[in-house]
């Protein structure tokens, strides 16, 4: 059942591909490049009267949501909110009926989310379910569902759910974008263009992950690491940083890297590795000069970025690995794949239980 994969969790690491396309088929027009999502049962009245939308979720889903923040304020000009379920639930969150609330749940049995959901539904909202399970408990509640279609999920740490709510969260910030008319036709159809390519990107970078499999190898007998990125950058650093933490044991922080400086670059010193993503051509610059201060402090810096800007951030690190080039919002649906896979590596290495980290189950159903 492992399909000639060691693990669950690579299997589903390569599974991502047809993911993607599974999330996306039915859903692009791929001569007219736009999105359709009748599951939304939405009017365009209604969508016009959101003012505002959260986002609620747990772990690797909250990480998900936090991308999704990013996409749909730059695609509908919404004000969103991101929360962790077991917060949003108990702090008397402002819901109207003018509020769009997002649950997003691979298992769907989530007890935090669920509670969550039934919170707003109380308050007069439109529940939206993003999820991975037909018929879960979210999905019974949610005024509307969007199925995320990456079949079955086994390893605990969540892989290939996790970037089909990103694929999800573009479709949505699209079909917004295309109904309020917030952004150029150009605009819409190039993101979805872009979209189009990430299945075959992602194959690419599966190809070859001998690079990432050393560095793994060399991190895992460190106790600490960090991330950084800026934008969505650190969003996928945020996730990259759990990923790492929930299987291998390595202690690790995600920092937006212009807040390093502010505290944490105290805790930078000789030898430390820092992952450092840089996917965000119009903030490289600033992400460089984050880069010096960490070098300077002694951390040894493994870059990730789009190939074209590879040459440029090759100076500043010590190891860099290029992604291929796609629009600036979607590079989280990208950019967490070699971080899935220094996870993998790094926990294999330590001989952890790669599947089955301790103290973990895939889906919590207590508060
Ligand atoms: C945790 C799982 O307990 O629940 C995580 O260990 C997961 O992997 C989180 O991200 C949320 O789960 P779900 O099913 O609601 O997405």
């Amino acid at each position: 059942e492992k399909a000639g994969y060691d693990h669950f969790m690579l299997k589903e690491i390569y599974e991502q591909p047809k993911a993607y396309r599974d999330t996306m088929l039915g859903r692009i027009n791929t001569e007219s490049l736009t999105v359709s999502l009748p599951e939304l049962k939405l009017t365009k009245e209604k969508i016009a009267a959101i003012r505002k939308v959260h986002i609620v979720a747990c772990g690797t889903a909250y990480h998900a949501g936090l991308v999704g923040k990013t996409v749909i304020e730059t695609s509908a000009r919404i004000p969103v909110e991101v929360e962790v379920a077991s917060e949003y639930r108990y702090r008397s969150p402002l819901i109207t009926p003018e509020t769009l609330v997002i649950v997003v749940s691979q298992s769907g049995e989530t007890a935090d989310t669920l509670a969550a959901l039934r919170e707003a539904k109380k308050h007069g909202a439109h529940v939206l379910a993003i999820t991975n399970v037909v018929g879960s408990s979210v999905a019974r509640e949610a005024d509307s569902v969007m199925l995320t279609l990456a079949g079955p999920e086994i390893a605990v740490a969540s892989t290939k759910a996790y970037s089909s709510q990103l694929i999800a969260f573009f479709l949505l910030g699209v079909y917004l974008a295309e109904t309020l008319s917030t952004q150029e036709q150009a605009w819409t159809k190039s993101i979805v263009a872009a979209m189009l390519s990430l299945p075959e990107q992602v194959e690419s970078i599966l190809e070859n992950t001998d690079a990432l499999r050393t560095y793994a190898e060399s991190i895992a007998e460190h106790e600490h690491l960090f991330f950084i990125g800026r934008g969505v950058d650190y969003a996928v650093a945020q996730e990259g940083s759990l990923k790492l933490k929930e299987i291998s044991y390595i202690h690790s922080e995600a920092y937006a890297a212009g807040e390093l400086k502010h505290g944490t670059l105290a805790l930078i010193e000789d030898g430390i590795p820092v992952i450092a993503l840089a996917t965000q051509n119009a903030l490289l610059e600033k992400t460089v000069s984050n880069i010096k201060e960490v070098k300077a402090r002694g951390g040894e810096i493994f870059g990730i970025s789009d190939v074209n800007e590879v040459k440029a951030l090759g100076k500043a690190v010590d190891e860099v690995f290029g992604i291929p080039a796609t629009n600036a919002l979607l590079t989280p649906a990208l950019s967490v794949v070699p971080l899935q896979i220094i996870s993998y590596y790094a926990s294999l290495a330590r001989g952890n239980d790669v599947d089955k980290p301790r103290n973990l189950a895939k889906s919590v159903t207590v508060e």
